[in-house]
């Protein structure tokens, strides 16, 4: 696979890499990196995020984001997992080796280890709650339903604490299932279906969104941008979402990238994935905005946002049980294979560090995210007035939910991205990256300063903004 008299990957690196296999295509690639991607950060996360923070100037920021920050990372990501052919932090720790950089920069590749699994150990209480209203769909109960019982049937579902750690549950076997095999098996395939049936679903629920007579009122919201409403925290989550949608800053990329063959472009499957992930982002918006403003919902009705008007939505439409309960479906199998990439890395960190097997290591890791996962069902009802870090400002009124998501998306993703950038835009030598990537001068010579100087800059101006 290897031409020995190139400079690049030294024997040990190429053959581990051959050894695990690689991606039978390039499409393999891009199913896997999109299904990482594309998951309830779009449809759940994105909108409602979105209706917090006002809308178009919002969204502006965010498509930024993506392009001048998400983008080089994702590219980054992809070239160090590829370059080192391991886990994350072994292949930081073999192309530090082979530069002769310090070893410490596999800590990097460690946060993102943590921050998968604070996130998974939430995202799961939410895949949870798709997974109730599956059965919810399927039952009619949503048929010909006003807003305030929909918003009910929402409200019973978080203040019931044993049937949210039921979901929950389901939810962490289901991804623990998959990952203890190995996440090649079958993922391919997965995607490969799924994750055009549920574009077609979207697309399904936007065409339903256009009768309402408040698409254009949607339209406008989300792309006429206003920037009175655009407040500093409002950038900085957006550049957080930039990272936790494209499923960047914690090494993810790089482990989907140890198995991508050599000959193939880095920046054309990382631009791929990103459009991808941006399409299904916006049109989630297209299928729920129109529905908040037609039943005069709140567009800041937070992470309740999707289920209180898809519901509506399937209620009214004609067959709405059967498209709901597709939705709902479709919907668990985005965040599975979503899950799935987020407690990948730290089976592999547990396999290659601990000497564990892969079923152990899966036992482990993921019953300890389950576990984790208690506290932030519990912050849905019973401690819902329980802010640990409240007496600092800027977790005011945060519950155990909150903060996991403000410390991974907000804090640990966009820090470890910055690692990324800075470790391949300053300290990798130049030739390596133009041979791994090998793209036109011209367009190396944007991304590279682009990643050198936009990006650290940018997000640490955010930073810095949030932290004053
Ligand atoms: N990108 C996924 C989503 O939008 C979530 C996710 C999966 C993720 N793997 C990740 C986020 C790794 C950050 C890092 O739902």
């Amino acid at each position: 696979m290897n031409n020995p008299s190139s400079p690049s990957p030294d024997g040990a690196m190429g053959k581990a890499a051959a050894a695990r296999g690689l991606w039978s295509s390039r499409l393999a690639f891009i199913l896997a990196a999109t299904g990482s991607a594309v998951g309830l950060g779009n449809i759940w996360k994105f909108p409602y995020i979105t209706g917090e923070n006002g809308g178009g100037a919002f969204v502006l920021v965010y498509l930024l984001c993506i392009a001048a920050v998400g983008l080089p990372i994702m590219m980054a990501e992809v070239l160090i997992g590829r370059r080192g052919g391991l886990s994350p932090v072994n292949s930081m720790r073999a192309i530090t080796r082979h530069e002769g950089l310090k070893p410490a920069w596999s800590w990097v590749a460690a946060i993102g280890v943590l921050a998968g699994f604070l996130i998974l150990s939430f995202y799961s209480v939410i895949g949870g709650w798709a997974i109730s209203y599956v059965g919810t769909a399927a039952t009619g109960q949503l048929a010909g339903q006003s807003a305030e019982s929909i918003g009910a049937i929402f409200s019973g579902l978080l203040g019931d604490p044993v049937k949210l750690l039921m979901w929950h549950t389901l939810f962490m076997a289901l991804v623990m299932i998959v990952v203890a095999r190995g996440v090649r098996s079958g993922l391919e395939r997965a995607v490969s279906i799924l994750m055009p049936a549920l574009f077609v679903l979207l697309l399904i629920v936007v065409g339903y969104a256009m009768t309402t007579g408040h698409f254009g009122e949607a339209a406008s919201f989300l792309f006429q941008p206003d920037f009175s409403k655009l407040t500093t925290s409002g950038v900085l989550v957006a550049l957080g979402h930039a990272f936790f949608t494209l499923s960047l800053g914690m090494g993810i990329m790089m482990a989907y990238g140890s198995y991508l063959p050599k000959n193939i472009s880095i920046a054309k499957t990382s631009v791929a994935v990103s459009l991808m992930d941006t399409v299904v982002a916006l049109l989630a918006g297209l299928a729920i905005f129109p529905i908040v403003f037609a039943n005069g919902l709140e567009p800041g009705a937070g992470p309740g946002l999707i289920f209180q008007t898809l519901p509506l939505a399937f209620g009214q439409m004609p067959m709405g049980s059967l498209f709901g309960t597709l939705f709902f479906v479709l919907l668990i199998f985005a965040a599975w294979t979503s899950g799935i990439s987020l407690l990948e890395p730290l089976v592999e960190w547990l396999e290659e560090q601990k000497g564990m097997n892969r079923t152990l290591s899966t036992l482990g890791a993921g019953i300890a995210c389950w576990l984790l996962g208690i506290a932030s069902i519990l912050s849905l009802n019973l401690w819902s007035d329980v802010a640990p870090l409240g007496m600092f400002a800027m977790f005011e009124g945060k519950t155990i939910f909150d903060l996991l998501d403000f410390l991974t998306a907000n804090i640990l993703l966009p820090l470890g991205g910055l690692l990324v950038a800075v470790f391949v835009g300053w300290f990798l030598s130049r030739p390596s990256l133009e041979e791994e990537l090998s793209m036109s001068p011209a367009v190396f010579t944007a991304w590279y300063r682009v990643l050198r100087y936009f990006t650290p800059i940018a997000v640490a101006i955010v930073f810095i903004y949030n932290l004053v």
